[in-house]
């Protein structure tokens, strides 16, 4: 996971992607000694944004977004802060943060603030709305992707074997983190996607592989065996709905489904 190590207020409580400046109520106070940019092409936020409460903003965009200042700023990785460029506009990046900014003060500031309150009871709701950040929907990646968007992306382009090796990078890299649902869902769904898109094999590779990170629990085995199912492998599908069977006997239909690969005595 990239941070962000050459940035020096890291010790500094993080604000996340708070936008709107009616919410920087606790505007992150840099050191006196630390570089304070010159503040020039502001064009969604407040043109008289303290610096320092745009730097910490900005932190906040980094953060969400799992990226460094260069994802979106002309710079040289690792070199002063003061010898970038952050007024050029020259990176697309940069252009489509500004979109996603004006969005998110949409959100907070026009659609929010509109939700009815239903209950007297409630009417307190309205002060402690909450707010869409960067990270709401970013999770520490540059483009919001669900695990099974990422890993559909590397089937179509290289195949089921390379998503597997991707998913093991992921997990490895991400693993406790907000960004990926790893959890025995995830890949299932995925799977039966496959299925229904007509892509048996592909979908046994990912079942496989949910046996393998799930081996304690039944759900996967029944899903893998649905898929050996599609692709003809009988002996296979009946193996792994008794495996199912054996963790969880009381599984929806999983007795019929065994029953039906039996062999007619
Ligand atoms: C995801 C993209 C993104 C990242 C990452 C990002 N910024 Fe920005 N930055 C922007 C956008 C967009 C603006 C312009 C905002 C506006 O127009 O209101 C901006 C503006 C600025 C400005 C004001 C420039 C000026 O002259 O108007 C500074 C300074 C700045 N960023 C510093 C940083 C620093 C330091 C980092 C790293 C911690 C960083 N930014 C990370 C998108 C980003
Ligand atoms: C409501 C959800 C949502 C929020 C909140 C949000 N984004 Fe995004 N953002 C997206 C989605 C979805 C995409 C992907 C669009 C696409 O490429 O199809 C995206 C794409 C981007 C990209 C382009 C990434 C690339 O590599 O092409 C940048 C930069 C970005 N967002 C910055 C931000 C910043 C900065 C914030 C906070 C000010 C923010 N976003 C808030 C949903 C969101």
């Amino acid at each position: 996971m990239r941070r962000i190590p050459s940035w020096p207020f890291c010790a500094l409580p993080s604000i996340g992607g708070a936008v709107l400046t009616l919410m920087l109520v606790n505007p992150v106070v840099l050191p006196a000694q630390q570089w304070t940019p010159e503040i020039k092409n502001l064009k969604v936020l407040p043109e008289d944004t303290p610096p320092r409460q745009v730097v910490g903003i900005m932190r906040g965009f980094a953060i969400g977004l799992g990226v460094r200042c260069t994802y979106c700023h002309v710079g040289e990785e690792g070199a002063p802060l003061s010898t970038y460029d952050f007024a050029s506009d020259e990176k697309l990046t940069k252009r489509k943060a500004r979109v996603m900014l004006g969005m998110v003060q949409d959100i907070n500031g026009k659609y929010l603030t509109e939700l009815p309150t239903e209950h007297a009871a409630h009417e307190h709701a309205a002060t402690t709305r909450l707010q869409v950040r960067c990270s709401t929907c970013h999770r520490g990646q540059p483009r919001p992707l669900t695990l099974a968007q990422a890993l559909t992306a590397v089937i179509e382009e290289h195949g089921a074997d390379s998503a597997v090796t991707y998913y093991r990078g992921l997990r490895e890299r991400f693993y406790g983190r907000d960004t990926y649902d790893f959890s025995e869902n995830s890949l299932n769904g995925l799977g039966y996607q496959l299925l229904g898109n007509t892509r048996p094999q592909d979908a046994v590779a990912v079942f496989r592989l949910n046996v393998e990170m799930y081996p304690e629990s039944a759900n996967p085995y029944d899903s893998l065996a649905d898929g050996l199912k599609a692709v003809g492998d009988s002996a296979g599908a009946l193996e792994n709905y008794q495996k199912a069977f054996a963790i969880d006997p009381t599984m929806r239909g999983l007795q019929a489904r065994i029953d039906s690969l039996l062999p007619t005595p």
